[in-house]
């Protein structure tokens, strides 16, 4: 029956109403024309002339009675109807409304983070909801629902500011070449996020990276620079769509200001592309002054702010340029480098080791430099990936701390590039030193955003720099094995 359905959509509420009125219409009608009518008889019967005009009269009237009670029957129950439709309608809001609560689980403060390998991926979600949640993951049948989800509990932690959580999850044993659908639950109240796709890498050996330099989110204005990051991410997946994740060598945001950092990361993380392509982060100086990146980009299990996770036949080890602690920084490469041999080494740290910008002579650059580069070339580093200075700069081969006057190509063990990133949402640009540097190949005075890729095919590492403003190409290098 009609007035039994659902009121959920409100525009099938709005039609049944229409329908009511045209009910309630027509028992007004019955009611008052009986009603006249019924006045009308109980005149005439006063000249009752005869038995067969009083009992037509009478029959007449008792019609009449009847008709005027059935139209105040559809009244009341037309009365009634407004009402539950009403009250029905309302239900209705209440259940869309729910239903757009739903979809509102806000994740724009969720990100994807490289796993511990190619088959893994870690989801890690900044949010003010206190609550439990779970990941869910599966690879959907043809274009529908996946028919099986994994479920994995999210870990809560303390983000930093008063009433922020970090819940971080990792999808596992990841099939290659597939198509994920993900989502959160929160398991008490069944509210759901939307849905995020992660493609995982293919099955070849080959496969790209990205490589950005200081966001800087806040350096020249929050919601500027979260959106620069935004256009950033979107352009670089269009030139690049092949690229399995993005490595930020550090400074994700400005202000050492907790509640100003807060938001900055809030921007960082807001870009539909993060939802979907994992990222690699570095500490910065930048992020140094307060707890904020610990408490959001700290890996379970993890001393201090550094992490290595192997990708296919590539090794990459995340230092902390910010650690108090250089021994344990090398302690920790050393025992990284032996336990995940590999076909290829790319270290990422904040702190350009040989710059051409203005802290190429920085005393804490120098002194890392003298620190790691001797060893970075003991244990054969192909390539480091470093920000800081704000201007994009390519080194010959280095090896120690001597350049080898070699511009890519074939290399030999002990060999190093240094590639120095530009910035990536063009905020911030540093002039290039004035004093000679006699180890760079390229330095970009142009003050223009830039995002590297690099491809990574069997013996061959190919890196392309790409001007953000024209998507043109301005810098290519081979390294080759
Ligand atoms: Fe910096």
């Amino acid at each position: 029956m009609w007035f039994c359905d659902g009121f959920g959509d409100r525009r099938a509420g709005r039609g049944k109403i229409v329908k009511l009125s045209q009910y309630v219409l027509c028992g007004y009608l019955m009611h008052k024309m009986y009603s006249i009518k019924l006045t009308g008889t109980a005149d005439s019967s006063k000249i009752k002339d005869s038995e067969a005009i009083m009992n037509k009269n009478s029959i007449k009237s008792d019609r009449a009675q009847i008709a005027a009670i059935i139209g105040g029957i559809l009244l009341l129950f037309a009365a009634f109807f407004i009402a539950f439709s009403v009250q029905d309608q309302k239900q209705g809001e209440n259940r869309e409304g729910m239903i757009q609560e739903a979809a509102r689980l806000d994740t724009s403060g969720l990100i994807l983070e490289v796993g511990e390998d190619e088959r893994s991926v870690r989801v890690n979600w900044y949010s003010n909801e206190k609550s439990d949640f779970e990941l869910q993951y599966g690879i959907p049948s043809g274009d529908g629902e996946p028919d099986n989800y994994v479920s994995v509990p999210l870990s809560r932690r303390k983000g930093g500011v008063g009433g922020t959580f970090r819940y971080t999850a990792n999808m596992t044993a990841l099939e290659a070449d597939s198509r994920y659908v993900y989502r959160i639950l929160e398991t008490g109240s069944g509210e759901m996020s939307r849905d995020y796709i992660y493609r995982t890498a293919q099955v070849e050996e080959m496969f790209t990276f990205l490589f950005a330099g200081d966001p800087q989110i806040g350096a020249e204005g929050t919601e500027e620079d979260s959106k620069k990051w935004d256009e950033t991410l979107k352009k670089s997946v269009s030139l690049v769509p092949e690229a399995s994740f993005i490595i930020t060598a550090g400074d994700q945001t400005d202000s050492s200001d907790k509640k100003k950092a807060n938001k900055q990361y809030l921007g960082f993380r807001s870009p539909d592309v993060l939802k979907e392509l994992p990222a690699a982060v570095n500490r910065g100086n930048h992020e140094a002054g307060n707890d904020l990146y610990e408490k959001q980009f700290q890996r379970e299990g993890q001393q201090g702010m550094e992490y290595s996770f192997l990708y296919k036949n590539v090794l990459f080890i995340a230092l902390d340029s910010m650690s108090t602690e250089p021994v344990q920084q090398i302690e920790f490469f050393r025992n990284t480098v032996e336990t995940y041999p590999a076909d290829w080494i790319v270290v990422t740290m904040h702190y350009s080791l040989f710059s051409a910008g203005s802290h190429a002579y920085d005393h804490d650059i120098i002194r890392q430099r003298e620190y790691f580069a001797p060893v970075f070339s003991e244990c054969n580093v192909d390539l480091v990936l470093a920000g800081h200075d704000h201007s994009y700069m390519r080194t010959y081969y280095m090896n120690g701390l001597n350049s080898t006057g070699k511009d890519g190509g074939k290399k030999e063990r002990g060999e190093v590039l240094y590639l120095t990133g530009g910035s990536s949402t063009g905020n911030k640009f540093y002039k290039k030193t004035k004093k000679e540097v006699g180890y760079d190949v390229f330095f970009l005075e142009d003050k223009i955003p830039v995002v590297t890729s690099v491809n990574v095919d069997g013996k061959t590492m190919t890196i392309r720099t790409f001007d953000m403003d024209s998507n043109e190409e301005i810098d290519f290098c081979e390294i080759r094995k």
